[in-house]
C-alpha cells in the first residue's frame, strides 16, 4: 500500500483517493506518526503531502528524516518537495510570486516519473520556491514559473513535484500517480472493495480478539455498513443499540428492526427514547437550543443502555475520512477541535486508549456506498437521501409536539412515495417535508378550513455546501400536495421552497 503522510493540504484526501481510483490502496496517515509506525505499515512507496506551511518557518510540521532511508520510494507533493529539499541539505525561500492555478509541465530529463507524460496542465498552489537543489537531486520537469516542477533522485527513488497531480485540473496528474504506484513503487493494480473487506475483516479481527463491541446506529448509511462489515468480521461479539428519538420518518424504527435483526441477524437494542425526547423539547422553538437538547439526550441514552447491558471493550463508529477531517487538525491534538458528535470527550479518551474502531476512517461516502454493495447491502438503503441527525425536530419551525410530528410524518411519507414513484427521488440530492406553524383559510367541501401549511424543501446539489432547489415538473408537485392535503389531517396547504442554498440552506432550521 502507500502511505499518504498529512500535512494539512486541503487536497491530502484527494491524493488517497485518486491512487485507489488506480486500483492501488493508499491510507492517509498524520505526518506525526513515528518512524516505527510508518513501518510498522509496511509502505510501498510513501507519499508527503502538501500542507498550508513553510518548512523554513519555526514549528513547521515534519517528518522523520529516516524515511528517506527506508529503502522505499517517496514522492512529495508541493510542501512534500519542499520537505525533502530542506530535509535533504537543499534551500527553500518564499518566493516574490505566489503562483497559483494553471500552468504547463514540460520534461526536463527522463525519469520513470513522467514517462508518457504529455506536456499538459498542472494546478500550482504555493508561494515557495527551492534556491538550492539537495546534492544528487535533478530537476525533471519544468512549468513557465517555476524551474523545479519536479526533481529526482533516482537512485534513492525520492521525487518531488511542485504542483498537486491529485486535482482535477491536472490533467496528467493521474499518470504521474500511476508511474509511481506502478514503475517506482512496483505495485500491483489489484486493489478492489472486496479486497478491502477481507482486509478489513482480519485486522477487525486481530483488534478484537475475544471482546466485545457496542456501536451506535443511527440506520443511515454509514453506520449501517459499519455494523455489517463488524458482523462479519466477529458475529455476536457485536451488539448494536439504535435510540429511538420519536423524530424518525415514518416506519424508520420498524424498518430498521426487520433489516437489523431478521435480514443481518444482528444484536440489536433499541431505546425507546420517544417520551423522554419529547418531555426535553416541550416548549422549545428556538433551532439551536434544540440541536442541542438532542445532541445531548441522545448520547445520555446511549450512554444509560450501554451502561445497562456491561462492559464492552471497544465502541465502534462510521466516522468518514471527511467527518475526521472536519474535526480534528493535523497538527497533533493540542490543536482545538470542532465539536462532531464523533469526537466528543469520552469518544477522545477512548481514542487514545486504542478502544474505538471506525473502519471506514479511511473513506468518502461513495466509497462506503461502493462497500456496501460489496458487503451485498440493497442498493436502495445505500443511495437514500441524507436525512439530519436531529430528524423531524429540525422541521418542525416551532416547539415539537407529538401531534405535529404526526402531522409532519405522513406529509413527508406521501412525498417520498410520490418522488419515488415518478423517479425523481434519484435525481434529487434531498427531500424533506416541513411543518410551518402557520395557519391559513381553505374550504373543504362546504366547509371553512382554519390548517396548517406544509413546505416541500427538495434540492439538487453535489455534496450538501451548495443547492439548487430541485426542478421537479408541476405534475409531481400537484400530485403530492394534493395527497398530503386530503390525506393529512390538519393540513389545507402547501407551498414550494424555490430558494438557493446560498443564501438560504437545505433545512429550514
Ligand atoms: P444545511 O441546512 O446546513 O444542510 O444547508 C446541509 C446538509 O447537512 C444536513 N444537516 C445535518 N445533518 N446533523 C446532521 O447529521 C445536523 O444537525 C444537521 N443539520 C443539517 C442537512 O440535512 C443537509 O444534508
Amino acid at each position: 500500500k502507500i502511505v499518504v503522510l498529512d500535512f494539512g493540504s486541503q487536497y491530502t484526501q484527494l491524493i488517497a483517493r485518486r491512487i485507489r481510483e488506480l486500483r492501488y490502496y493508499a491510507e492517509i496517515h498524520p505526518h506525526h506518526i513515528s518512524l516505527k509506525e510508518i513501518q510498522s505499515l509496511n509502505p510501498a512507496g510513501i507519499i508527503l503531502s502538501g500542507g498550508p506551511a513553510s518548512v523554513y518557518e519555526k514549528g513547521a510540521p515534519q517528518v522523520d528524516a529516516g524515511v528517506f532511508g527506508l529503502g522505499v520510494p517517496v514522492l512529495g507533493i508541493c510542501y512534500g518537495l519542499q520537505l525533502i529539499c530542506h530535509l535533504n541539505g537543499g534551500r527553500v525561500a518564499a518566493s516574490g510570486a505566489r503562483e497559483y492555478g494553471r500552468a504547463t509541465l514540460k520534461a526536463r530529463k527522463a525519469s520513470p516519473l513522467l514517462k508518457g507524460v504529455k506536456p499538459g496542465q498542472v494546478w500550482m498552489s504555493h508561494g515557495d520556491k527551492i534556491l538550492k537543489l539537495p546534492k544528487r537531486f535533478s530537476v525533471i520537469g519544468v512549468t513557465e514559473n517555476s524551474p523545479t516542477a519536479a526533481f529526482a533522485d533516482e537512485k534513492a527513488r525520492i521525487y518531488g513535484v511542485q504542483f498537486h497531480p491529485e486535482v482535477q485540473h491536472s490533467t496528467q496528474g493521474k499518470a504521474i500517480l500511476k508511474n509511481f504506484c506502478s514503475t517506482i513503487c512496483a505495485m500491483k493494480p489489484n486493489w478492489t472493495m472486496s479486497r478491502f473487506v477481507e482486509e478489513k475483516i482480519s485486522e477487525i479481527r486481530a483488534q478484537v480478539k475475544g471482546e466485545r463491541v457496542l456501536l451506535g446506529l443511527s440506520g443511515g448509511v454509514d453506520s449501517t455498513v459499519t455494523a455489517k462489515l463488524l458482523h462479519d468480521a466477529i458475529g455476536d461479539q457485536l451488539t448494536c443499540v439504535y435510540v429511538d428519538t420519536g423524530l424518525m420518518r415514518k416506519g424508520e424504527t420498524d424498518a430498521v428492526r426487520t433489516r437489523f435483526k431478521k435480514e443481518f441477524g444482528i444484536k440489536l437494542e433499541i431505546v425507546d427514547a420517544e417520551s423522554r425526547f419529547m418531555a426535553a423539547l416541550a416548549g422549545v422553538d428556538e433551532p439551536e437550543q434544540k440541536r442541542k437538547i438532542i445532541g445531548k439526550l441522545f448520547l445520555d441514552e446511549f450512554a444509560a443502555k450501554a451502561k445497562e447491558l456491561g462492559h464492552h471493550e471497544f465502541l465502534a463508529q462510521g466516522t468518514l475520512y471527511t467527518d475526521v477531517i472536519e474535526s480534528v487538525s493535523v497538527k497533533g491534538p493540542s490543536q482545538t477541535i470542532k465539536s462532531h458528535h464523533n469526537r466528543v470527550q469520552g469518544v477522545l479518551d477512548m481514542i487514545k486508549a486504542g478502544r474505538v474502531i471506525e473502519p471506514l476512517s479511511e473513506l468518502f461516502k461513495d466509497e462506503v456506498r461502493r462497500l456496501g454493495l460489496a458487503l451485498k447491502i440493497n442498493r436502495n438503503l445505500l443511495y437514500r437521501h441524507p436525512f439530519p441527525g436531529p430528524g423531524l425536530a429540525i422541521r418542525i419551525l416551532t416547539a415539537v409536539t407529538r401531534e405535529n410530528v404526526a402531522t409532519l410524518r405522513e406529509a413527508d411519507a406521501i412525498m417520498l412515495d410520490e418522488l419515488k414513484t415518478s423517479g425523481w427521488y434519484e435525481k434529487v440530492w434531498q427531500a424533506g417535508a416541513i411543518f410551518l406553524p402557520v395557519r391559513s383559510v381553505g374550504v373543504m367541501g362546504d366547509n371553512r378550513t382554519y390548517e396548517n401549511v406544509i413546505a416541500l424543501r427538495l434540492v439538487t446539489s453535489e455534496d450538501g455546501m451548495t443547492a439548487d432547489f430541485a426542478h421537479l415538473p408541476y405534475e409531481v408537485l400537484a400530485k403530492i400536495a394534493s395527497r398530503i392535503i386530503n390525506e393529512v389531517r390538519g393540513v389545507n396547504r402547501v407551498v414550494y421552497d424555490i430558494s438557493s442554498k446560498p443564501p438560504a440552506t437545505i433545512e429550514w432550521e
